[in-house]
């Protein structure tokens, strides 16, 4: 393939991949967001394959066919809950392919570089490997936090902040070590010390993070997975890998930026660590002196019959259980009945941007049914029930009432103004957060014990 064919197919890949971004941001152009992109990263591989530098093409079949295969195998089994682990796995690859691509690159000796451009390049090679390095294992912690291998609480050593400073600082001596090196040998043992301090910097960052923040690390974490791959693509001249690179890493910074100010957070502050401590987890659990009181399906189903404002809020549950087809049943029914029927969707709820949505849409829940917290906070005192199903954190009033709270701030859905709030839940357990919610013992919920789907396929029958 020769060079210019090479740049025009890059080129056309790279306004796929911006295609595939702004399908991406509504549930109707999704699907043509998601060819779009699959095929920008088929032209991608295509043009990449056929470079004309490229030789040993049974190695490329046989890596291609190994990942082909694990990619099939993981896609085909992965579960819609387990999407956030999977995704946090992913970008640790992402950060490892930077860090080994950084060292093949910079031990190539057939490429020989002077003066500044030795400079600039050595530049790229030292921010490609040390980005790669602290995605790779800050996304490993991310992946053990979210399928809880390791405990999501935040791990606060002491003095974390001069140890981050103190990393920072050694990143950066090193890093003119590396580039003004007093030897080749000293330049490697730079490079392997910023490895590690790469590692442990992307163990610490995250460890660090814990509770109801985990989501800004996932995006974050996207984030540094882009700009990775971006400073790989100066490294190795490559434009398309550049493009991608940097609106992955712009998308994602974008992104942690909405999460931030949609759950009220700084984000500095939450990656410099320490947010969602449990240390005054109890207080909520003090303050929270009333009686849970429980109903049954029967009872659940004659508050709906009576109800002309319905507002369903789905949480993390609805997508363990699958309820949302169940739920949609009851949509139906109750729309059919002229019953107002609406659903307030937490920015957070889930366990990735947009859990909720994908969920509904699935279940072919209307769209002009779905609503933002803003769109409706304000009208949960006109809702004559709530049924929040599979919600706890997102619907939690310690974060407005308890200052201590570690969610406090975090704006919630206010379910609690409206007539009745129906809490479909199996027990007494904990959000993700891992805090008690005061919002079981109010005077005007009831707790319809047992499993999302099973309460509401059995709601269903009751009503119809
Ligand atoms: P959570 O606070 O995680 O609560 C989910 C609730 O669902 C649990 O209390 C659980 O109670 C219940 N549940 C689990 N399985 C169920 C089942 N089969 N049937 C019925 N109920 C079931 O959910 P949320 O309100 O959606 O909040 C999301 C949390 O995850 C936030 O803290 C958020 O910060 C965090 N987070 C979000 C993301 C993104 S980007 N969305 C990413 C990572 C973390 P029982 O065990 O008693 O049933």
């Amino acid at each position: 393939m020769s060079e210019n064919l090479i740049t025009a197919t890059y080129l056309g890949a790279a306004i796929l991949f911006i295609l595939a971004l702004g399908g991406l941001s509504s549930h109707e152009s999704a699907r043509k967001g998601i060819l779009y992109g699959v095929l920008g990263m088929a032209l991608a591989v295509a043009a990449t394959v056929l470079n004309s530098s490229v030789t040993n093409y049974l190695m490329i079949v046989i890596t291609m066919a190994i990942g082909s295969l694990l990619g099939l195998i993981v896609a085909a089994r992965v579960q819609m809950v387990q999407m956030p682990q999977l995704v946090a796995i992913l970008h640790s690859s992402v950060g490892l392919a930077a860090v080994l691509i950084g060292y093949s690159n910079y031990m190539d000796t057939s490429i020989h570089y002077s003066g500044t451009e030795k400079t600039i390049h050595d530049i790229e090679v030292y921010l490609s490997i040390y980005i790669g390095a602290l995605t790779f294992s800050g996304s490993i912690i991310a992946f053990g936090k979210l399928s809880a291998i390791l405990n999501g609480k935040p791990l606060l050593l002491p003095g974390r902040h001069a140890l981050n400073l103190l990393l920072f600082a050694a990143t950066l001596f090193l890093g003119w070590l590396f580039v003004a090196p007093a030897s080749p040998e000293s330049a490697y043992i730079a490079l392997y010390i910023m490895t590690a301090i790469g590692i442990i910097y992307g163990i610490h960052m995250v460890i660090a993070i814990g509770g109801a923040d985990m989501p800004v690390v996932i995006s974050m974490l996207n984030s540094y997975s882009g700009w990775a791959a971006a400073a790989t693509g100066f490294m190795l001249s490559n434009d398309l890998l550049i493009i991608v690179g940097a609106l992955v890493g712009s998308s994602g910074a974008i992104l942690s930026y909405i999460i931030c100010k949609a759950m009220n957070r700084n984000f500095i502050s939450v990656i410099t660590g320490g947010y969602g401590t449990t240390k005054t987890s109890q207080s909520s659990a003090l303050n929270n002196d009333g009686e849970v009181i429980s109903i049954d399906i029967a009872t659940a189903a004659a508050l709906l019959q009576q109800a002309k404002k319905v507002m369903i809020v789905p949480g993390y549950g609805m997508a363990v259980a699958h309820a949302q087809h169940a739920v949609s049943g009851i949509t139906q029914l109750l729309m059919s009945r002229g019953v107002n029927v609406r659903f307030g969707i937490h920015p957070v709820a889930g366990r990735m941007p947009g859990h909720m949505n994908v969920l509904l849409a699935e279940a072919k829940i209307p769209y002009d049914a779905v609503f933002e917290m803003e769109e409706v906070n304000d009208d949960f005192a006109n809702i004559d029930v709530t049924i929040v199903i599979g919600a706890n954190d997102t619907v939690n009033p310690a974060a407005l009432d308890d200052p201590d709270s570690p969610i406090a701030g975090m704006p919630v859905l206010e379910v609690w103004h409206s007539k009745t709030t129906i809490v479909l839940k199996r027990g007494m357990s904990t959000g993700y957060s891992g805090i008690e919610n005061p919002l079981f013992t109010k005077e005007n919920t009831r707790m319809l014990f047992g499993d999302a789907k099973t309460s509401m396929d059995a709601l269903l029958i009751e009503l119809s």
